[in-house]
C-alpha cells in the first residue's frame, strides 16, 4: 500500500509543507514565501526568516493536510529538512516536526535539503540511478553522480558564489527586484547577449569546478563605466548587461556539465540521463544550454517543473520516502545541521572569497 509522507521545509526563506505518496503522487505542496519581509534589506535576514518560520509552519502544515484532504492520523511518517541551511530556520522546522512526531507517535526522518533537490527528478520522471545531476541554487552549485538516495559522488562545485547568488547580486547591482534570478531573466529577454563579452571563469582549467564571483565583478565594472560615461543606465543597458551575464552563466554551466558527462559514463549507466535541479534550473537559457549538450551526447535530459525546482517540501517528503525505502533512518541523531555535504568523501570546498563551506 502507498505510504503517505508529510514533508516540512524551512532552511531558507520559504516555509513549506507537502504530502507525497510513495507512488509519486504529490497530494499537496504549500510554499509560503517570505520575500516581502526581506525586501527592504536586499537579501534574506536569518533572524527574520527563523521567526517567520515559527509563525507560519503550523499554518503551512494545516493547509497541506487540508489540500490533500487527509488528517494527520493518515500520515505514515514525517520528513523534515535537517540541513544544510540557515540554522534558525532549520531548527524551527526540526522542532516543529519533533513536536508532531512526539504527539502522534509517527516516525520522523531528517533529510538533507540538497538530497531533496537531487532526488526531485526521480519524483517527477522516475529516472534510474545513476544519473548526472547539476544542482544549481541560491546557495549551492555542484555536479554530482547520484548513485542512490544516500550515495553521491561530487565531480565539481563552485569555489566561491553559487549561480543563484550571482543572479541575486547582479539584480541588486542593477536595481532590479529580488529574487534576482527571475528579474535578470526577464530583463535579459530584451537584451543583446553579445554587447558585453563577460568572462567564462575556470573554463581554462581542467575539471568540473566553477566560479561566479569574478563574473559578477566584471558586470559591476561594466555598469560603473557606463554610469561614468553617460551619467546613468538606460533600460537597454540593463537588459544587455543581464543578457550578457546570463549567457556567460549558461555557457559555463553547459561546458562544465559536458566535461562531467565523460566521468559519469564510466559508471556504465544503462539509461544515461542528465538532470538539473535547484532554483536556478528555472532559467530557460540555462535549461536550453543543458538540453543541447545532453542531446549532442545522446543522453536523456530531465528538468523538473519550475515549482519543484525552487525550494518546496514535496522534495523533502520524497527524499524521506526514498531513504525509508532503503531502510535508512535519515540524520541520526536528528539535529539541525547548518552544513551537511552530500558527498562526505570529498574535501570541503573553500575558495577565495567563500564565506564557509557550501557543502
Ligand atoms: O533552490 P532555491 O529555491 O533555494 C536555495 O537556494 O536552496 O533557489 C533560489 C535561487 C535564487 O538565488 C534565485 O535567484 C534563483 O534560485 N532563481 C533563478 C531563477 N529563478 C530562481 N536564477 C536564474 N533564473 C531564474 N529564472
Ligand atoms: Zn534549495
Amino acid at each position: 500500500m502507498a505510504q503517505l509522507f508529510l514533508g516540512i521545509e524551512s532552511s531558507c526563506d520559504d516555509t513549506a509543507a507537502a504530502v507525497v505518496s510513495s507512488k509519486r503522487e504529490i497530494l499537496s505542496s504549500v510554499v509560503m514565501d517570505q520575500s516581502a519581509l526581506h525586501e527592504a534589506f536586499g537579501g534574506v535576514v536569518p533572524e527574520i526568516a527563523a521567526r517567520a518560520h515559527t509563525e507560519k509552519l503550523d499554518i503551512a502544515i494545516e493547509t497541506a493536510l487540508e489540500d490533500a484532504d487527509i488528517s494527520l492520523s493518515q500520515i505514515d511518517a514525517i520528513a523534515v529538512t535537517a540541513g544544510p541551511g540557515l540554522i534558525g530556520g532549520v531548527l524551527a522546522g526540526v522542532m516543529c516536526a519533533r513536536g508532531i512526531s512526539t504527539g502522534t507517535g509517527k516516525p520522523l526522518i531528517g533529510v538533507n535539503h540538497l538530497a531533496g533537490h537531487a532526488l526531485t527528478p526521480r519524483l517527477t520522471d522516475d529516472i534510474a540511478f545513476p544519473y548526472l545531476l547539476l544542482l544549481v541554487s541560491g546557495g549551492h552549485c555542484q555536479l554530482l553522480i547520484v548513485r542512490g538516495p544516500d550515495e553521491y559522488h561530487r565531480l565539481g562545485g563552485t569555489i566561491d558564489d553559487a549561480p543563484g547568488e550571482a543572479f541575486d547580486k547582479t539584480a541588486r547591482a542593477l536595481g532590479l527586484g529580488q529574487p534576482g534570478g527571475p528579474a535578470v531573466e526577464k530583463a535579459a529577454h530584451s537584451g543583446d547577449p553579445e554587447r558585453f563579452r563577460f568572462p567564462r571563469p575556470l573554463l581554462d582549467r581542467p575539471g568540473c569546478d566553477l566560479s561566479f564571483s569574478g563574473l559578477k565583478t566584471a558586470l559591476i565594472r561594466e555598469r560603473d563605466s557606463l554610469i561614468a560615461a553617460q551619467n546613468g543606465l538606460t533600460e537597454q543597458d540593463r537588459a544587455d548587461l543581464c543578457a550578457g551575464f546570463q549567457a556567460a552563466v549558461a555557457d559555463v554551466l553547459s561546458k562544465k556539465t559536458a566535461r562531467a558527462i565523460e566521468q559519469y559514463l564510466k559508471d556504465g549507466p544503462r539509461q544515461p540521463v542528465i538532470a538539473v535541479s535547484g532554483g536556478v534550473a528555472a532559467n530557460m537559457a540555462i535549461r536550453g544550454g543543458l538540453e543541447t549538450i545532453s542531446n549532442a551526447a545522446g543522453l536523456g535530459f530531465v528538468a523538473p517543473p519550475l515549482a519543484l525546482c525552487t525550494d518546496n517540501a514535496a522534495m523533502i517528503a520524497w527524499a524521506g520516502i526514498e531513504l525509508d525505502q532503503i531502510g535508512h533512518k535519515g540524520l541520526d541523531p536528528l539535529i539541525a545541521r547548518p552544513r551537511w555535504p552530500l558527498d562526505v568523501q570529498q574535501p570541503t570546498m573553500l575558495g577565495s572569497g567563500k564565506k564557509g563551506a557550501k557543502a
